[in-house]
């Protein structure tokens, strides 16, 4: 794995990307040249319209997809450099994901879904059994833990992602439109948890919305237009 010298170096840097979709023989560029830098610990919004490339950027930070071109760099790795292997393990130990929708395994406790990931890195059982205890009470569903996840509401399936995209304590927390589906004020409450959450253990979260109202509470804002970065001073 390549990896830069530690220092200043951003938790997440994406250098010129671009990456262009087929749609048949119709290239769509998701996105055209975005370079944006997060710092560790920061907690930055992406801001933009339906279709400007939100998920796309999430994505190559996360290592679920790969650039057209250029660069990207996550806690020094350059991903880039990373083959299936490395960054399937790349991601279960340094990313946790955040998604409109949950993606919660409906039959599954909520206890087994936060456990999950952890098993998934072959942590031992009494590691599993402290880390979702405090995290479940972390989120306040310590009294939910043996419930199936389809019984919650929305606002207590967020808080269950919440608390799995945490499980493996990453480094960094992308959350793609993590209140979308939720009525405002219960998702300004998911919010204000997340944000507590990643401020208190020093995460980096990078995370998409529509909302203004969710946006103001990040510490930056970076505008995205037609897969363009629309305040690239603050990118
Ligand atoms: N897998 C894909 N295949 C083809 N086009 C895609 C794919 N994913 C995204 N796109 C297109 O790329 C553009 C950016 O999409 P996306 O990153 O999902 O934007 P946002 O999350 O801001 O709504 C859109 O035009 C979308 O239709
Ligand atoms: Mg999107």
């Amino acid at each position: 794995m390549e990896k830069r010298g530690v220092g200043e170096q951003p938790a997440i840097a994406l250098e010129g990307v671009t990456k262009t979709y087929w749609n048949g023989a119709e290239p769509v560029h998701a996105l055209r040249g975005a370079t944006v830098r997060v710092a560790r610990g920061e907690a930055l919004a992406l801001m933009g319209p339906s279709g400007c490339g939100k998920t796309t950027l999430l994505n190559l930070m996360g290592g679920l997809d790969v650039p057209t071109a250029g660069q990207v760099w996550v806690a020094g790795h350059s991903l880039a450099a990373m083959g299936e292997k490395d960054l399937t393990l790349f991601r279960r130990r340094h990313v946790g994901i955040i998604f409109q929708f949950f993606h919660l395994l409906p039959t599954l406790t909520v206890w087994e879904n936060v456990a999950l990931p952890l098993h998934l890195n072959g942590q031992p059982a009494m590691k599993v059994e402290a880390q979702v205890s405090e995290l479940l009470d972390r989120v306040h569903l310590g009294h939910r833990a043996r419930q199936k996840a389809y019984q919650l509401s929305g606002g207590e399936m967020q808080r269950v992602a919440l608390a799995r995209a945490l499980a493996n304590d990453p480094q960094i927390v992308l959350a793609d439109e993590p209140t979308g589906n939720l009525d405002s004020q219960v998702g300004l409450e998911v919010l204000a948890l997340l944000l507590d959450l990643c401020r208190q253990r020093g995460k980096t979260l990078v995370l998409a919305t529509h909302s203004a109202e969710v946006g103001a509470r990040a510490d930056r804002i970076v505008r995205l237009r037609d897969g363009m970065i629309e305040n690239p001073d603050a990118a």
